[in-house]
């Protein structure tokens, strides 16, 4: 650190608007962007990281002990651009004294209302009236045609009441449905004024719900969390959506549970491997397909870039970022 602030050369893996990154330029920071949205390789990236004093990231870099190396004993930050971290090898980053800065908070509505666009669309059949309509082949009004699921007094399944979940809750029990919860420890104080109730087995959460909708980190103990069999467990008329990371379900077992009219219909942002998104899914009318959309409003997006530049430049400073990982 300098007397006029913290020094050094910030690394940025994606091309991002010039606005977003003018606080670390106008500390005085030299900001160095791979200007491509195709990830270099990695020689490369090992390359341009190499004495760099924080990494701006996303969700779709690794960031791993090699990496870490690569950048040298001067990386002090980590700062992914996303709330999820499971890109990043925490303890690496812990072991060589480097802070991890994410970004909480300030895309919750913004993920909270797409997960409810997802429901919704599930729910009353957009995407085959999109298709039908689109298709040309719609013959008019029918009192039968493509009846939905009506919200109402439905049962919504959170599976994780934090902050997103919370917030899909309380934009659900605007459509009068149910709240019912599962996670490791009960939240009363989240769960209180949802009227939310916990229940303490998640196969008993599956089996006992209309909708049921993922916010859970992505782990090892939660990757195919939704597998075969607890898929098996949710009524056929169910809708399962997930906003949050694509490897919490089993998508070949998602896939054949729609196609055998299993499960009624899916909301999904966001797939085991993407972008490649299962080509069953792609097929089946009753699912709704989102390109992980999630953050993706300019308000969220800006102030997501906020909470990374501000956290590189306390981390830089010396200070232990607000949004840094514990
Ligand atoms: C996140 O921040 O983790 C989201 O998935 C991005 O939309």
């Amino acid at each position: 650190m300098t007397d006029d602030g913290p020094a050094g050369r910030v690394f940025v893996t994606r091309p991002l608007p010039a606005a977003w990154l003018a606080p670390l330029r106008d500390a005085g920071l030299t900001v160095d962007v791979h200007e491509a949205e195709d990830p270099l390789a990695t020689a490369e990236l090992h390359a341009r990281v190499a004495g760099a004093a924080a990494l701006w990231v996303q969700l779709t870099d690794r960031v791993d002990a090699a990496l870490l190396d690569a950048a040298g004993p001067g990386l002090r930050a980590v700062a992914t651009y996303s709330v999820g971290t499971n890109h990043i090898d925490a303890t690496a980053c812990r072991e060589r004294g480097v802070v991890v800065i994410h970004t909480p908070d300030v895309l919750t509505d913004a993920t909270a209302d797409l997960t409810l666009a997802l429901l919704l669309a599930a729910a009353r059949r957009l995407p085959e009236g999109q298709r039908l309509v689109a298709s040309g082949g719609w013959r008019g009004w029918a009192a039968t045609q493509l009846l939905g699921m009506e919200l109402r007094g439905r049962t919504l399944g959170v599976v994780g009441l934090g902050r997103i979940g919370s917030a899909v809750a309380a934009r659900a029990r605007a459509f009068g449905m149910r709240i019912a919860y599962h996670q490791r420890h009960p939240r009363p104080e989240a769960a209180a004024p949802l009227e939310a109730d916990f229940v303490d087995d998640l196969d008993r959460l599956l089996a006992t719900s209309d909708v049921v909708t993922l916010h859970l980190p992505l782990t090892p103990a939660t990757r195919h969390l939704l597998d075969a069999r607890r898929l098996a467990l949710l009524p056929a008329h169910a809708l399962l959506i997930n906003a949050a990371r694509g490897p919490l379900v089993d998508e070949g077992a998602l896939v054949a549970a729609l196609r055998e009219g299993r499960l009624a219909g899916a909301g999904l942002d966001v797939y085991e491997e993407e972008p490649r998104v299962h080509p069953g899914l792609l097929e089946l009318p009753n699912v709704v397909l989102a390109p992980h959309l999630g953050s993706a409003t300019d308000t969220t997006r800006r102030a997501m870039a906020e909470l990374c530049s501000a956290g590189i430049l306390t981390a830089l400073a010396g200070g232990r970022p607000a949004n840094a990982l514990a």
